[in-house]
């Protein structure tokens, strides 16, 4: 299966990241938005992550320019996936989002093209379910940030097949990443072994075992953690993190994965880490 042109939905920070990765292996990348104002700040996001490898002498000036040249952006969502074989949804973790976006891809995308999400907690089979192609159904979750980060965690549904799996794992490749396969589950493997200790931390924090910056100094400095986990979780936003345990606690039904009720404190308050400006830590 040929992956030529890639349709990216969302120009955030992952979907900005993805279309970044796979315009620079080489692929013709549209980025969508509703929003043209998120779609400029994606591009100026790429271009500056793309100046600073190139700083340090990374990519040349030609890499640089070539990547830039395969990515168009548009808010036109039904004609940018007519002539697509691969679409990947980086949208809100919301299902009735993602179900009104997987229902109109299914309608309007080849037969052959294949429709990942990079959902960190949302069930691949769920969203499979919504279309009539739940074999080309996959999850391609990659990790923020993405230039930097090596893993893309691929998530196989229950009817996703094999033929589908090896052409995205080929495809993960060809982007300069490590392919990891995991059955879908609740928060599959990445956020059910890192959202408990990240959940750990914060309850550190609420029964006063430690401060903020005393919990991260012991993962970083004791466990080799480039980030602590509460720093990690201001990163990766205190809402993604709330609504991924209350995914992993509805999901086992077990309480060992209930949210630590400063963090939802935390959240009602809008302090949701750095894209707020202030979590455990202020910002900017
Ligand atoms: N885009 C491109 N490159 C970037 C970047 C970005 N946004 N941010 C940093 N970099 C590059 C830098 O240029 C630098 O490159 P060189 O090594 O070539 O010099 C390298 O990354 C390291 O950056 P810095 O020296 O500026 O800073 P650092 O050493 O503190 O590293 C970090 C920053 C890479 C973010 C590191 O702290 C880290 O790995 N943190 C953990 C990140 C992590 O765990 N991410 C996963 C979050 S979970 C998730 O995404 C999924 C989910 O489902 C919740």
């Amino acid at each position: 299966m040929d992956i030529r042109k890639v349709v990216v939905i969302g120009g955030g920070t992952m979907g900005n990241g993805i279309t970044h990765v796979n315009a620079a292996a080489g692929l013709n990348v549209s980025l969508i938005d509703l929003n043209e104002s998120v779609l400029e700040r994606a591009i100026a996001t790429i271009t500056k992550n793309l100046d600073r490898m190139l700083s340090k002498q990374k990519i040349t000036e030609e890499e640089k320019n070539a990547t830039l040249a395969r990515i168009s952006t548009g808010t036109d969502l039904e004609s940018a996936v007519k002539d697509a074989d691969l679409v990947i949804e980086a949208v809100n973790e919301n299902f009735g989002l993602k179900k009104k976006i997987f229902t109109l891809l299914d309608e309007k995308a080849p037969k052959h093209c294949i429709l990942a999400s990079n959902t960190s907690s949302i069930s691949i089979t769920k969203l499979a379910g919504v279309t009539s192609r739940p074999a080309s159904v996959i999850g391609m979750h990659f990790f923020n940030p993405v230039p930097v980060m090596k893993l893309v965690e691929i998530v196989k549904g229950l009817e996703t097949s094999q033929e589908v799996y090896a052409a995205i794992e080929s495809l993960t490749h060809k982007l300069g990443k490590v392919p990891v396969p995991v059955n879908d589950s609740p928060g599959f493997v990445s956020n059910r072994v890192l959202m408990p200790m990240i959940n750990e931390a914060i309850f550190c924090v609420y029964e006063g075992v430690g401060k903020p910056e005393d919990v991260d100094e012991v993962m970083k400095l004791g466990m080799a953690h480039p980030m602590g986990p509460l720093r990690l979780a201001d990163f990766i936003g205190l809402d993604v993190c709330l609504d991924i345990l209350n995914v992993l606690y509805d999901g086992f039904r077990d309480p060992k994965y209930r949210p630590c009720p400063l963090l939802v404190q935390m959240v009602d308050a809008g302090k949701l880490g750095d894209k707020t400006g202030g979590g455990f830590y202020q910002k900017g």
